[in-house]
C-alpha cells in the first residue's frame, strides 16, 4: 500500500523539517499514539487540524508504561494501515521513533517524570509505574516535537489529567486539548484493546457504557449515595460478565467526590475476556 504521509524514524530529521516550519511561522499540533488507530484516533487528527498549521501524529509502543505480563509484545503494530489512515484524515507527519532512540541509555538508566497525586489510584493502583512510564515518554515526544498544542483522548481521562498536571509543572508551553471519547452507536468507547475480544465479548461491551449511564442518571437526579452507586455499579458489571477493577465517583480533578461538586466524573475499569477496558462519563449536576 502506497502512502504519501511523511514518515520520521530519526529524532534529528524530524527536528530539521519542524525546524524548517517553524521558521515559516506554521503551528505544530502533536497527536501521541501507540499505533493501531481506530477512528477515535483520527478525530484527535481532525481537532488537531483545526488547533495548528501542521499536524504531526507519533506511533511508539512505549515500553516504560507497560507492566510485567501485560500486552507489550503482542501489542498490534499495524504501520502501513496506520499511515494510510493518518494520511486520508490530513495529518501531515507522522513520527515513528525506535525504542534504542527514545531510551538510548536503556529505560533503567532514563531520567523518568513522576506526576504525584493525580497518577494515583486508579489506573495507577493495577498498573504501577504506568503513569510515570506515560508522563516519561510524553515529555520526551514534546521535547521532540515541541508542539503548540498536543491532543488526546477524554477516555483516558487519569492519562489527560497527569498530562495537564505535567505541562503545568513543567511549565510547558503546549496548551492541551481533551478530545471527547468516541463511541459506537451501542455505546462502546473504541479502544485498540477492544480488538482482544471475541465477537460475543463484543456485543457484551457496551454494558459497560449504560452502567456509566445509569450512574449518571442517578447522580444528576440527586442521589449522591456514592457507595452504593459504586457498589451497585460493580454488582451489575460482575452480572454481565465483567471483571470489575474499578468504579469511582470522583471530582473533575479526581479528587475525592464532594457532595457539593458542580460536576463529577465517573471512571471504570473492568477486564472482559482478555481485554482491560476503562470508560469514563462527566456528569454535571442538576442544577435544578
Ligand atoms: O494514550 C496512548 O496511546 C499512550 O499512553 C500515549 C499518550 C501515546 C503515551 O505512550
Amino acid at each position: 500500500m502506497s502512502t504519501l504521509l511523511k514518515t520520521f524514524s530519526q529524532i534529528d530529521e524530524l527536528r530539521q523539517q519542524l525546524a524548517a516550519y517553524r521558521r515559516e511561522n506554521k503551528t505544530i499540533a502533536l497527536v501521541p499514539t501507540m499505533g493501531n488507530l481506530h477512528d477515535g484516533h483520527l478525530r484527535l487528527v481532525e481537532e488537531a487540524k483545526r488547533h495548528a498549521d501542521l499536524v504531526v501524529a507519533s506511533i511508539f509502543v512505549n515500553p516504560m508504561q507497560f507492566n510485567a505480563g501485560e500486552d507489550f509484545e503482542s501489542y498490534p503494530r499495524t504501520l502501513e494501515a496506520d499511515q494510510a489512515m493518518l494520511a486520508k484524515a490530513g495529518c501531515d507527519l507522522l513520527f515513528t521513533p525506535s525504542i534504542s532512540s527514545v531510551y538510548p541509555n536503556g529505560q533503567d538508566n532514563q531520567t523518568r517524570i513522576l506526576v504525584p497525586g493525580v497518577s494515583e489510584g486508579l489506573c495507577g493502583q493495577k498498573r504501577p509505574g504506568h503513569f510515570e512510564g506515560v508522563a516519561t515518554v510524553v515529555t520526551k515526544l514534546f521535547n521532540f516535537v515541541q508542539p503548540d498544542v498536543a491532543c488526546f483522548g477524554q477516555k483516558d481521562y487519569q492519562q489527560v489529567t497527569v498530562i495537564r498536571k505535567l505541562v503545568n509543572d513543567l511549565s510547558f508551553p503546549i496548551k492541551i486539548i481533551e478530545v471527547p471519547t468516541h463511541r459506537t452507536p451501542e455505546g462502546l468507547a473504541l479502544s485498540s484493546r477492544n480488538g482482544y475480544l471475541t465477537p460475543e465479548q463484543l456485543a457484551k461491551a457496551p454494558a459497560l457504557y449504560a452502567v456509566l449511564t445509569t450512574m449518571a442518571e442517578n447522580l444528576t437526579t440527586g442521589n449522591t449515595h456514592f457507595h452504593e452507586l459504586t457498589y451497585k455499579a460493580r454488582a451489575r458489571l460482575a452480572e454481565q460478565g465483567f471483571a470489575p477493577e474499578y468504579v469511582e465517583i470522583r471530582n473533575p480533578d479526581l479528587s475525592n467526590a464532594s457532595l457539593d461538586a458542580k460536576s463529577w466524573v465517573i471512571l471504570i475499569a473492568a477486564r472482559l475476556g482478555k481485554a482491560r477496558l476503562i470508560d469514563n462519563l462527566i456528569v454535571q449536576r442538576d442544577s435544578n
